[in-house]
């Protein structure tokens, strides 16, 4: 277990399934509280159990992080039950696929509300108590879409290029306050429901389990100011990580 992490607070959205549930489990095996965050209140439900049974303290919270109300009230509840988190990883995204012509100006506010604007009131909301603890770490989950362009990515690329630019503004305004933050991509194609809906058969043949790209959160989970920060970090499959200075 990371001496570091040990009793710590984290806040996983997504956490429901896919890589978010391979952090959480992650971060749980590494001794901290962790806050499962995610509009599948079902299997949210059946996550927080099996962690719990396994010795863990999980708190499941339902929230849709498209909406700011929700979202604000989701952390805030966090931060009552728990306390200030040493993490937070904003994973949680949604892409459908759609082109220009056929996406509407509601489907868009969704899928930009949930990478983007969840990121903004979620980081908001732990900035001051971060501060006020002594530091903390902040992740938001990346993509090739958050620095190429794809077809019929209409609103997540944009959202994940906006996360990119959050991360670099408060990278450097949480330099002073010891706060760590970072946007991490999977450097691997990983299984998950995600995945299944939009990859390819070709790329399915090489995806891996996201479980093996849980190292690098939890060496992300520790860093602080003082450590890796501003930095776009690709999880490796093989437990390692490649960092790309973005500052
Ligand atoms: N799958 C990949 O290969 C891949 C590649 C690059 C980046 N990513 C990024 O990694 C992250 C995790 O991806 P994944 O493949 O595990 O995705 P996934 O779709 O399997 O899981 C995403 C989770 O987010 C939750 N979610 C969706 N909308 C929500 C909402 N409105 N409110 C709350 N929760 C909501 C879902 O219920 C789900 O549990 C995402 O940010 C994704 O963009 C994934």
């Amino acid at each position: 277990m990371s001496e570091k992490l040990q009793g710590q607070v984290a806040v996983v959205t997504g956490a429901a399934q896919g890589l978010g549930y391979a952090i959480a489990k992650a971060y749980v095996g590494e001794g901290m509280k962790v806050a499962l965050l995610d509009i599948r209140g079902d299997i949210l439900q059946e996550v927080a159990a099996e962690l719990k049974d396994a010795g863990g303290d999980a708190l499941p919270i339902t929230v849709d992080l498209s909406d700011a109300g929700d979202t604000q009230a989701a952390i805030d509840a966090v931060l009552a039950q728990y306390g200030t988190p040493r993490a937070l990883v904003h994973n949680a995204a949604l892409l459908i696929t759609r082109s220009m012509l056929e996406i509407t100006l509601e489907q868009w506010q969704r899928e930009i509300n949930i990478i983007l604007q969840a990121a903004f009131i979620l980081s908001k909301a732990v900035w001051k108590p971060m501060i006020d603890a002594g530091g903390g770490s902040i992740v938001y989950l990346s993509s090739g879409s958050g620095y190429k362009g794809f077809i019929e990515e209409v609103a997540y690329n944009p959202g994940k290029h906006g996360i990119e630019g959050l991360m670099k503004c408060l990278a450097l305004e949480g330099a002073e306050h010891n706060i760590a933050v970072n946007a991490a991509t999977p450097g691997a194609p990983i299984n998950t429901p995600m995945s299944d809906s939009n990859y390819t058969e070709a790329q399915k043949k090489r995806w891996v389990d996201p479980a093996m790209l849980a190292p690098a959160f939890v060496m992300l989970a520790e860093q602080d100011g003082s450590g890796l920060t501003g930095h776009r970090v690709a999880a490796r499959a093989d437990g390692k990580w490649d960092a790309i200075d973005l500052l």
